[in-house]
């Protein structure tokens, strides 16, 4: 029977090989030290969970508005206003399943065929193939040479006539690149001269460090008419698994991407709607204590990577991960110990210190792996340990 041609456009997760040679080697009762989490691995918090556990008490358990209930739009509204000075009516919310369903359905209700969609890279995992499923075109941009960031030169060199969408997403994944004030500003020069729609993610907004700030591109002239801001609970209250997201851009699109969710997965959980409720009216303390642990970690694993003059990686000035390059020892092993590729150092890893890393290769990068700090103090010492004999044994081996 026929699949449709758009399934062999989408690329299978190319971190799968990895994660299998973790599953086997667990399989045989070794002790397998995993630093790929995507999601803080904190619990969700008490009082966010005891205002779900109360919705469900209060029998708050059937279909809502679809685009999410009044009361949580209201106060999404007033979280952007406060804290990212960016004003919309509760109309202009639409809640979802996820940030990744907002991101979706943003595509969805703005491509055509063809249409191409501006990306820098390193990219989270997901857009490419989102871009694809909505049936346009990802225009990959190497940042590598530039900090990391796009620039607007960058940017302007790539719009074409097709040019529809550009995707932001500041703090980073897999980077942890945070793009400023200023750097906004430049990008925004170009951004208005064009008539090309902003999908700016900003999940990662409330995990920053040092004295790093968060900016909003929406907050640039006229840009909030332009933009589609993506954010939600997943990150910043420990609550991936509660599935919820929100879209927060022009009317005309809000009204398409709700068309669109109405047709599949109709409201985010009512319950997920409650709890989301009850995390923007908790204590802002709760996140705090997350995002000093987070700080700490980084710092700690920095620490350790400088120990190495030769492992150089993307100093990240939020999310939880480090992207580290490990280019340097391509190549050096001769045979079977030659590694060539990140899929190949992070089977090695695998194999030989039961390390369970990400290949850049999944966010276009293959000169990288991707560790993640959201993982216990003692996961980082062992893992970081792992990767530094690692590159240690493959730097010895060119000599
Ligand atoms: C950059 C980025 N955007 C969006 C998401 C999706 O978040 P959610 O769990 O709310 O769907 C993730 C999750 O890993 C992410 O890293």
């Amino acid at each position: 029977m026929k699949i449709a041609s758009l399934i062999s456009r989408i690329e299978a997760s190319k971190t799968l090989q990895v994660k299998e040679k973790a599953l086997e080697l667990k399989a045989k009762g070794l002790k397998v030290i995993d630093l790929t989490a995507g999601e803080p691995d904190f619990p969700t918090p008490d009082f966010i969970c005891a205002a779900g556990i109360e919705a469900i008490k209060q029998g708050f358990t059937k279909y809502t508005a679809n685009n999410g209930i009044p009361e949580l739009r209201k106060r999404i509204t007033e979280k952007l206003k406060t804290e990212n000075g960016l004003e919309y009516t509760p109309e202009q919310i639409i809640v979802s399943s996820g940030a990744k369903q907002s991101i979706l359905n943003a595509l969805l209700a703005i491509l055509d065929d063809g249409d191409e969609v501006i990306l820098p890279s390193p990219y989270w995992v997901s857009y490419p193939e989102q871009i694809k499923i909505a049936g346009g075109r990802p225009v990959l941009v190497d940042t590598s040479h530039h900090a990391f960031k796009i620039t607007p030169q960058l940017l302007a060199m790539n719009i074409t006539e097709k040019t529809r969408a550009f995707i932001l997403n500041s703090p980073c994944n897999p980077t942890g690149v945070i793009y400023s004030r200023e750097e906004l500003k430049d990008l925004a020069v170009i951004l208005k001269k064009h008539d090309i729609w902003i999908i700016t993610d900003e999940i990662y907004e409330k995990i920053i460090f040092d004295d790093s700030e968060h900016v909003s591109i929406g907050t640039f002239g006229d840009l909030i008419n332009k933009s589609i801001l993506i954010n939600g609970v997943s990150k910043t209250y420990s609550m991936t698994g509660w599935r919820l997201g929100y879209a927060a851009g022009p009317l005309p699109v809000v009204k398409a991407m709700s068309k669109i969710q109405s047709h599949y997965t109709s409201n985010a959980s009512s319950i997920s709607q409650k709890a989301a409720l009850a995390a923007y009216n908790g204590p802002a303390a709760e996140i705090e204590k997350m995002r000093k642990i987070f700080e700490q970690r980084r710092n700690f694993v920095q620490a350790k990577l400088d120990s190495r003059p030769y492992l150089s990686y993307v100093y990240p000035q939020g999310a939880f991960y480090f992207f580290i390059n490990v280019s340097r020892v391509f190549n050096n092993g001769k045979g079977d110990q030659k590694i060539s590729n990140s899929v190949e150092f992070a089977t090695y890893l695998a194999e030989k210190f039961q390390l369970v890393t990400v290949p850049g290769i999944a966010f276009g990068a293959d000169d990288y792996i991707r560790i993640s700090f959201a993982a216990s103090q003692e996961q980082l010492e062992q893992g970081v340990e792992g990767l530094i004999k690692g590159m240690d044994q493959l730097m010895q081996a060119k000599m």
